[in-house]
């Protein structure tokens, strides 16, 4: 791992690795908390959320919200998993009331989170996933507020 002031910067090699570490990150997390997930197509942002719900007691399997937009599910806290490809704004978004789960106690994960950056509160933590030359490396970087 290397850092610089708030941003912690991790890298693995596997998508079980991804899903450990997100497994363990999760576990010392405190609700209520906005996580906002941001990387291409395939670059890892459901194998985190996948992490996120072993690493709160969620039993459940965590499955891709596209169709759903959100996800809900409860572990010691409650997570709930959205999934913002097909939302193009910050307005679609509030149309649909999913801003209200900022207000709900729990942890709040959002794939393709920069849609509506606007929205989300300042604590927010950021996680971007990036892919590298080989094909299962990915490099984690964690920034908390804005990045
Ligand atoms: N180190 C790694 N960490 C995470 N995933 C990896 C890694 N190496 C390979 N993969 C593979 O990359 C893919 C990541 O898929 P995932 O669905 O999590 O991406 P995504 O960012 O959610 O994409 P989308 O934007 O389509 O929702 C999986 O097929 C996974 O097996
Ligand atoms: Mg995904």
């Amino acid at each position: 791992m290397t850092s610089s002031n708030d941003t912690q910067i991790f890298t693995t090699h596997s998508s079980l690795e991804t899903t450990a570490w997100a497994e363990d990150f999760a576990r010392s997390l405190a609700s209520p908390a906005t996580i906002a997930l941001i990387g291409d197509l395939g670059a890892g942002k459901t194998v985190i959320a996948k992490g996120f719900g072993r690493g709160l007691g969620v039993k459940e399997d965590i499955i891709s919200p596209t169709f759903n937009y959100v996800l809900e599910y409860q572990g010691r806290v409650p997570m709930f998993h959205a999934d913002l490809y097909r939302i193009e704004d910050a307005n679609t978004f509030r149309a649909m009331g999913l801003d209200e789960y900022f207000d709900r106690d729990g942890v709040f994960i959002i794939e393709w989170a920069e849609r509506v950056r606007d929205l989300l509160p300042a604590n927010t933590i950021w996680i971007e996933l990036s892919a590298s030359e080989q094909e299962s490396e990915r490099q984690i970087r964690v920034t908390r507020g804005a990045p």
